[in-house]
């Protein structure tokens, strides 16, 4: 079995590729390689902290967050303002709590409405939290062109009205990559344009800004500079084990800290947090590894549509979707079947993380094969996913 470099993948090879790579120094652990992320296309949240985040984490500064002294933490949030070309930034805990801190910050009281598009994790999974925290009204536009967002969508829905029976939109929240579609930076600029015309704050969700930008479809500083406030994550596919950041003015940071201590956000030893997250983004944004996956999932909705399978969304950066309902198969059977052949899945959207590699791609193919001939796959590969997890005492 090829491993993500090519080499032979199983637990003993593991151990001796990771042990060759410490030189020894470091013990073989789940850290030491990428184990079940390898063979995991239900999202890129599941990929494997490495053993440089691991040192990291052993050589960080562990003072306190809340009375912001941990530097470590501190140098993270000055250098995601500096790529980013802000102001300020603050750590948060997720990706959910960074859109929902932001959006708390920006929206102070009601009658207030956030427009995003229909499909938005704010709106959609995100346990209702804008309703609950902020009081606002979520409104869901459906993108004329099937994709993403434009200005005449935005338009047609925004509430720009003082008519007591309004509910008007303070805040426009886009997201980028959304279904690993990319916002085109024109479009965003065109909104960003009409929102300040009218005095609307911009959010972005941009846990995924990062595969939008290694894409080429713009950079990191002119997709930033539409919005007020952005948050990032570090553990999705930079690969971090915990962590997102909020961006914006130094004003929008210390709300945002107050509002982010009033749902428990405010972490003490947060060096642990941000040690790691700092690799993530040096090792696998700044390293260039995202560009890789990208490829890949092309390559896969290629295997697929040439297979006579169709997608439901175009394969822009990191995710792929089947559309399994055209291929007579149900989500539930898919993923059975994908179990036959060693791979997580979750239905119909892939995701193509760092970590994927030749090998699952060859489970891959096969199980494609399998499924578009209306056939069920023979046979079980000789381990799943979850053996390659080394134990630890
Ligand atoms: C676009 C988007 N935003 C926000 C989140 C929330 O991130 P978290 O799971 O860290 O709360 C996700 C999670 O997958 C996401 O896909």
């Amino acid at each position: 079995m090829a491993s993500t470099n090519g080499t032979v993948l199983d637990k003993k090879s593991m151990e001796h590729t990771a042990h060759d790579l410490s030189n020894g120094t470091v013990k073989v652990n789940n850290w030491s390689s990428p184990g079940p992320a390898a063979f995991d296309f239900r999202s890129d949240v599941v990929t494997t902290p490495t053993t440089r985040m691991l040192e990291a984490i052993s050589s960080t500064t562990l003072l306190d967050d809340v009375f912001v002294e941990d530097p470590t933490t501190n140098s993270l949030e000055s250098f995601i303002a500096d790529l980013t070309k802000k102001e300020a930034s603050l750590l948060v805990l997720s990706g959910t709590m960074g859109n929902q801190v932001a959006l708390r910050t920006q929206l102070l009281a009601p009658p207030h409405s956030v427009l995003c598009d229909y499909r938005a994790h704010i709106l959609e999974w995100e346990a209702g939290g804008v309703a609950s925290l902020c009081g606002a009204l979520v409104k869901g536009v459906v993108p004329a062109n099937g994709n993403y967002l434009t200005l005449e969508d935005v338009k047609k829905s925004a509430i720009i009205s003082n008519d007591i029976h309004s509910c008007p939109t303070k805040v426009i929240s886009l997201e980028n990559t959304l279904a690993g579609i990319v916002l085109p930076l024109q479009e965003c600029q065109r909104i960003s344009a009409f929102a300040k015309e009218h005095g609307i704050l911009m959010h972005l969700d941009g846990a995924r800004l990062w595969e939008a930008v290694a894409s080429g479809a713009g950079s990191l500083e002119d997709y930033c500079a539409c919005f007020d406030s952005i948050s990032l994550c570090f553990s999705k596919g930079l690969g971090a084990p915990i962590g997102s950041i909020i961006v914006g003015t130094k004003e929008f940071r210390e709300r945002a800290r107050w509002i982010r201590k009033s749902i428990g956000g405010g972490l003490r030893q947060a060096g642990v947090v941000t040690a790691a997250a700092r690799v993530a983004v040096e090792d696998t944004f700044l390293g260039g590894k995202l560009a890789a996956s990208h490829d890949r999932a092309r390559q896969i909705a290629h295997m697929w549509e040439s297979m006579g399978g169709t997608t439901t969304n175009p394969a822009e950066t990191n995710m792929v979707w089947f559309d399994l309902e055209a291929a007579g198969i149900s989500k539930e059977e898919f993923i059975a079947e994908g179990e036959k052949v060693g791979l997580r899945l979750l239905g119909g959207r892939l995701v193509v993380h760092y970590q994927i590699g030749d090998e699952a791609v060859q489970r891959l193919e096969k199980l494609m094969k399998a499924v578009l001939k209306g056939k069920g796959v023979e046979g079980t590969v000789d381990h799943k996913p979850e053996d390659l997890a080394i134990k630890v005492e």
